[in-house]
């Protein structure tokens, strides 16, 4: 959801740092963004500058040398990029948010659910709000404890002591060189560079600084301290906390466009090494043998997945993966997998997140949990609430993920499922396994190859798009649908393709076109030819992904192409093509493709 950055470093470095950090966070939420600089001087004060808007609003403001809001330098300071939840986003509501003497300035992600009793009783009391934010209430609640002589660091213990509902909050104060930060479901991790300091949401807010990181936990604390990059990680009762420090495995470069236009269509690009990074070091060919150490007890006789949007796609083919290898398997929406919590008995129940942050899906494995499960979560970003809740954890590997609409980790997900599988419940499937081993190149040739280009141009302007595959295609389909209404704003909808004649194909017209995936020549194939020809019948324009081995050509208009491969890598390489088919006519459309309107990457919020 929001982004947050804090810095304590040097005066005429620190807001460049905040500036940067926000860039490299935008993919969180690009509503409106605020800073907050504060120095050390006896009666110092805050700089604070927010604005309505993507980040390029703020930096019209920002111009290093001071703006209407005053001047912005400082030692310590605070920054936010929001997705608003409480409130349109304004320039009022953007945060950083302080009190009413500006003393402090906060900034938050996350919900505090219950601020409106907290809101009403620091009206009463008469402080002023000046926001529609459920934020704002820690400002005034630090402002209170301080008005009853706290120190800056008690005021803020104080107020947090106050707050329900899931937070990263950090804060600032005039005259103190400290950024103080506490957490509750919702992520922070800090960085230790050589002469500053850093807090963050996500690692590539300061990996161009450090690769050295520290992860707090729920319920802890954390204070930096100007001079030396002193900080400290406490608990509620400030009891200092040893922590390890853990060294990034990805580079400052991971992070940018590398000459491609978005992050998407780099992420796209970068398939083929992210899945030899997912892979590396864990298929034994020669043995036939997959190697992961990391969740060897693991003995599955029955699974169920929780996931949300793309991930759920993923666990779609991965219930269908354990289903083909006789382990009774079911994917569910996370959101409403606590609606209606099914039998659990001994299933394991695996948790596919990409952000390992989704509140959903943790939401899901907490209560799976509670019922007595054992829990694997399936994620690419180390170190997240997932990674450290569930008592196993298997990284995808993918490498940061910046666009907003997921790529690379739907491929990742995929194969990191096939290796689950295979070391879990299947005895050495060596077609598989060479499968898997030959799938960063032939993602390669896809890309090299791919007509998707051309075929969106085609079809830029229509209404509506269907998309449709049987089994392992059929989550193929649902993900093309996702990506396209993502990033296009047309309308699309996947559907399994024999359910078509059900009454979807009320829909079909000539102006709607059909995606047809449609991979190997066995029945799946030929029953998907079948329905194709019902569409075709209907003067739908038929779009075919096909490796050419069943007669689906025949009744298309344009073909996606992929190379012959084994029906679970074949998926993989369905879904590249319609990636790029939907990156192209977003492209075509002129829409915001790295950050689409009203979403955000990591979703925080239930
Ligand atoms: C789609 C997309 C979202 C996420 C969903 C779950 O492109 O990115 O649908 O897949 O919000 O996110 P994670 O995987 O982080 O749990």
């Amino acid at each position: 959801m929001c982004g947050i950055i804090g810095c304590v470093g040097r005066p005429d470095e620190t807001l460049d740092v905040l500036m940067h950090g926000l860039g490299k966070l935008e993919y969180r939420g690009y509503d409106s963004a605020g800073v907050a600089l504060a120095d050390g001087d006896v009666g110092g004060r805050l700089a604070v500058a927010k604005r309505a808007g993507e980040l390029d609003a703020l930096r019209s403001v920002v111009d290093h040398t001071g703006t209407a809001d005053g001047d912005l330098e400082g030692s310590v300071g605070i920054g936010h990029t929001r997705w608003s939840t409480h409130g349109p986003p304004t320039d009022a509501n953007a945060h950083p948010h302080t009190d009413c003497g500006s003393r402090v300035a906060i900034v938050h992600n996350g919900i505090i659910e219950n601020f409106q009793g907290l809101r009403d009783d620091l009206e009463a009391a008469g402080h002023e709000f000046t926001s529609e934010t459920d934020s704002e209430v820690v400002t005034h609640l630090i402002e209170a404890a301080l008005d009853e002589g706290a120190s800056p660091e008690g005021a803020f213990r104080a107020a947090i002591a106050r707050i329900e509902g899931s937070y990263t909050i950090a804060a600032v104060f005039a005259g103190t060189e400290a950024v103080f930060a506490a957490r509750n479901d919702s992520p922070l991790v800090l960085g230790l560079g050589e002469s500053a300091t850093y807090i963050a949401s996500d690692i590539p807010a300061f990996r161009e600084f450090t690769d050295r990181v520290v992860y707090p936990d729920d319920g802890e604390f954390v204070r930096l301290d100007a001079g030396g990059g002193g900080w400290t990680v406490s608990d509620a009762d400030g009891e200092e906390i040893t922590k390890e420090i853990d060294t990034v495995a990805w580079d400052a470069e991971d992070t940018g466009k590398s000459g491609f236009e978005h992050f998407m269509l780099k992420e796209i690009h970068e398939q083929p090494r992210s899945l030899r990074q997912c892979l590396r070091g864990r298929v034994d060919e020669l043995g036939g043998r997959i190697e992961l150490p990391e969740i060897e007890e693991l003995d599955p006789t029955a699974v169920q997945f929780v996931a949300a949007g793309t991930s759920y796609h993923a666990a779609l083919y991965g219930a269908a993966l354990f289903r083909a290898a006789g382990v009774p398997a079911q994917a569910f929406l996370a959101s409403e997998y606590v609606t209606s919590v099914p039998p659990i008995g001994d299933d394991l129940v695996i948790g596919v997140t990409q952000s390992g942050e989704t509140a959903d899906t943790l939401s899901a494995l907490r209560e799976a949990r509670g019922r007595g499960a054992e829990t694997l979560a399936l994620t690419n970003v180390v170190g997240s609430t997932v990674a450290r809740e569930c008592e196993h954890v298997l990284y995808i590997r993918a490498g940061p993920e910046i666009g907003v609409a997921a790529s690379k980790t739907f491929a990742s997900q995929l194969a990191a499922i096939n290796l689950l599988t295979l070391a879990t419940v299947e005895d050495g499937n060596r077609e598989v396994i060479a499968a898997l081993r030959d799938l960063p190149s032939t993602v390669q040739a896809v890309l090299d190859e791919s007509t998707a280009e051309t075929v969106a141009d085609a079809y830029a302007d229509a209404g509506a798009y269907f998309f449709i595959g049987r089994g392992l295609n059929f989550s193929v389909a649902l993900e093309g649908a996702l990506k396209l209404k993502e990033i296009t704003y047309r309308h699309a909808e996947g559907f399994a393709a024999g359910e078509l004649k059900h009454g979807p194909l009320a829909l079909v017209t000539q102006e709607t076109p059909v995606i047809a995936v449609a991979t190997g020549d066995g029945e799946l194939a030929r029953k998907t030819v079948g329905n194709v020809k019902e569409v075709e019948a209907r003067g739908a324009p038929v779009i075919a992904v096909t490796d050419g081995r069943s007669d689906v050509e025949r009744y298309a208009d344009h073909v996606l192409s992929v190379p012959e491969t084994h029906p679970r890598t074949a998926a993989v390489l369905a879904s590249v093509q319609l990636q790029l088919f939907a990156y192209h006519t977003a492209a075509d459309l002129g829409r915001s493709i790295d950050k689409p309107r009203n979403l955000a990457k990591s979703v925080t919020v239930e």
